[in-house]
């Protein structure tokens, strides 16, 4: 790849046009920018003669930006789990365990808030000989987590046909049970689980929360994650509602906890009878 650097002086009556980058893109640049007082443009190697403006030709070594971003990635502690990029070296405290998982198509590596909380949550709760449903699985990581850390079964569903051989891949590399299916939640049919965790948002928790309610066994926990502050009180509001309406026979919830990690909310449910 080759850049075109116009030097701050010629580059200054172009910017007061406001033509510069119009000029430029339209002469086949991938990317302009402000470089302090110059303006710089990448074009592609075979691109013919001269771009516009009193410029000159620089050699832009080729960098594989992903690889780049790849390799400043770090492992992301998470309470009882580690979940580390392939490349790296992971350190457990005792009682750990780690998830390998590169970034990849599916969302889902531990860097983002509404994972570490799920994770974390997972962490907290016994999992040994309980079912786990993770719902959105995505990477696949809360499931295979939750297989890491005892569960007699881990079922993640995602609605998005591609996140399944991503999270099945995954589990392999992780010689992980957990199972994944492709399909949204209300169309697949589920038996009844010990754990459900969600990392949806917030409004989707309120629509689903009597069916979540329903699929959990009594004594089992929801964990909610994805919820943007300050949409946590919707969730509670809709548990108040679920409440007032479950009268002799419905599933009733009760408010463990709500844990926040910068904007983001982990609401922690039980059902209760
Ligand atoms: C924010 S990602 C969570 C991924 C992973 N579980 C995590 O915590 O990092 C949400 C996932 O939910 C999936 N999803 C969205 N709507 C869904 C639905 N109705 N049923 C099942 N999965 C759904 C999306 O395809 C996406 O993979």
């Amino acid at each position: 790849m080759r850049a075109w650097r116009i030097g701050g002086a010629a580059a200054a009556p172009l910017a007061e046009e406001g033509a510069e980058a119009a000029a430029l893109w339209g002469a086949g640049a991938t990317a302009v920018w402000i470089d302090g007082a110059d303006l710089v443009a990448y074009f592609p190697d075979d691109v013919r003669g001269a771009p516009p403006g009193d410029g000159r030709w620089e050699e832009v070594p080729d960098v594989d930006h992903v690889a780049a971003y790849l390799a400043g990635l770090a492992p992301v502690d998470a309470g009882a789990v580690v979940v580390a990029p392939t490349h790296c070296q992971a350190v457990l405290r005792a009682g750990q365990q780690v998830v390998w998982l590169d970034p990849g198509t599916a969302f889902g590596t531990g860097h983002h808030e509404s994972t570490r909380l799920a994770l974390e949550a997972l962490g907290g709760l016994p999992l040994a000989g309980r079912r786990v449903l993770d719902v959105g699985a995505g990477s696949g990581l809360l499931a295979i987590a939750a297989d890491k850390l005892g569960a007699a079964d881990a079922l993640g569903i995602d609605i998005d046909a591609d996140t399944v051989p991503v999270a099945r891949a995954n589990a392999v590399r992780n010689r992980s049970r957990a199972r994944f299916l492709e399909g949204g939640f209300g169309d697949v049919s589920l038996e009844p689980v010990d754990v459900l965790v969600a990392n949806l948002y917030a409004e989707l928790h309120v629509a689903w929360l009597a069916a979540y309610a329903a699929l959990a066994v009594v004594g089992g926990d929801l964990l909610l994650s994805g919820i943007l502050d300050p949409r946590h009180e919707l969730v509670r509001d809709a548990v108040d509602l679920l409440e007032a309406a479950a009268g002799v026979s419905g599933p009733r919830l009760t408010w463990v906890d709500a844990r926040r990690d910068g904007a983001w909310w982990l609401v922690h449910l039980r059902r209760t009878a």
